[in-house]
């Protein structure tokens, strides 16, 4: 199978940043995505419904002309947001979802939750009208090791969580572990997950190979080969409760290449071939169409694209480094780049 052609599909998991950096890369994700899950962690958040409204017009201003793209927004939960504005956002269309970051795990968090009782009163109004719970799950307690973070969150705060709201629908976001995997398989039909391209092509040895590698340090951080190989397993598995979501995440290069350097992969120029190598390595293409196209307009219960993209085998090389607004982001795949290449994008 050397082409492969597939309704258009779609990222459940992307930050686009804004303003010069905004610019320069929507287009890669437009390219490739007929729509993407917006995340809201802008400085300061996404909280309110105008603003998801004026950060939406300010992508779509952002999107090349005859490209057609469709942002999919999200609000970000801060203790004791207002159910109401929350749920305003959702019947008016504005926010397809609500993402949950604990106060200080990841990059612009310092907003988030501090604890999941702040937002039980949210989180009971978005299970009675069906809005889903988008999750960076990790805890930040400085005493779990980095690399448990996740598997200590599903214990201490998703299940209870799923116990407490069994009709709440979450999305387990970038999920980096065996156990978030097996978590995901072993719940009932309200509990999905994404799983990004680096995670299933890196694992935490990439971080320190011949020397400290910022440019793959991302949160949750890679775990070792035994639970990337649990992510490939799940991702070509054809279980629709995993689906494609790339958590790029884009930072200029002295913000990544410093004494306290950003957590966040920019995977957005090559997102659609280095998920096409994957699947080819596992001699599952024809599952692909599913994992990118399929499984998650049906958990959002939005229509499959009409369009289609094609994919071929073949080289496809990677730039160096992507100029925004002055400064430079180094991509993920950069000098390597992936064994297939998108088409018609
Ligand atoms: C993200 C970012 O930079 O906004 N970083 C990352 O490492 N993934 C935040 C996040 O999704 O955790
Ligand atoms: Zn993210």
């Amino acid at each position: 199978m050397d082409r492969l052609s597939i309704p258009m599909p779609d990222d459940w998991h992307v930050h686009v940043r804004d303003g010069a950096m905004m610019q320069a890369v929507v287009p890669y994700t437009a390219r490739q995505f007929a729509r993407a899950i917006i995340m809201p962690n802008l400085v300061p958040p996404v909280t309110t419904v105008a603003a998801a409204i004026a950060y939406r017009d300010r992508i779509l201003a952002a999107v090349p002309p005859g490209v057609s793209f469709q942002p999919l927004m999200t609000c970000y939960l801060t203790d004791g947001i207002d159910p109401d504005e929350v749920a305003r956002g959702f019947e008016a269309g504005v926010w397809v979802a609500a993402k949950l970051y604990p106060a200080h795990a990841t990059t612009n968090s310092a907003h988030g939750v501090s604890a999941i009782q702040a937002i039980q009163p949210v989180l009971e109004r978005m299970a009675t009208i069906g809005m889903p719970l988008l999750v960076h799950g990790e805890v930040t307690d400085r005493h779990v090791d980095i690399f448990d973070r996740e598997a200590v969150f599903i214990q201490r705060v998703l299940r209870p969580l799923t116990e407490a709201l069994p009709t709440l629908r979450i999305v387990l976001e970038h999920i980096t572990t065996a156990e978030a995997v097996a978590f995901v398989e072993q719940s009932g039909p309200t509990i999905a997950a994404t799983i990004t391209a680096h995670h299933l092509i890196i694992n935490r040895n990439a971080l320190f190979e011949g020397g400290i590698r910022p440019h793959l340090y991302c949160l949750p951080v890679a775990k070792r080969e035994t639970h990337r190989l649990e992510l490939r397993r799940a991702a070509v598995s054809g279980n629709p409760k995993f689906f494609l979501g790339t958590d790029s995440a884009p930072h200029p290069t002295h913000a990544k290449e410093a004494a306290c350097g950003c957590a966040g992969i920019f995977s957005a120029p090559a997102a659609m071939e280095a998920y096409a190598q994957v699947f080819d390595e596992e001699a599952k293409l024809p599952r692909l169409e599913g994992f990118a196209s399929r499984f998650g307009p049906a958990f959002y219960r939005l229509p499959v694209n009409d369009r289609t993209l094609t994919l071929e085998r073949g080289p496809t090389d990677i730039a160096e480094r992507i100029e925004a607004g002055g400064a430079f982001i180094v991509p993920f795949g950069a000098g390597t780049g992936f064994a297939w290449r998108v088409l018609n994008g």
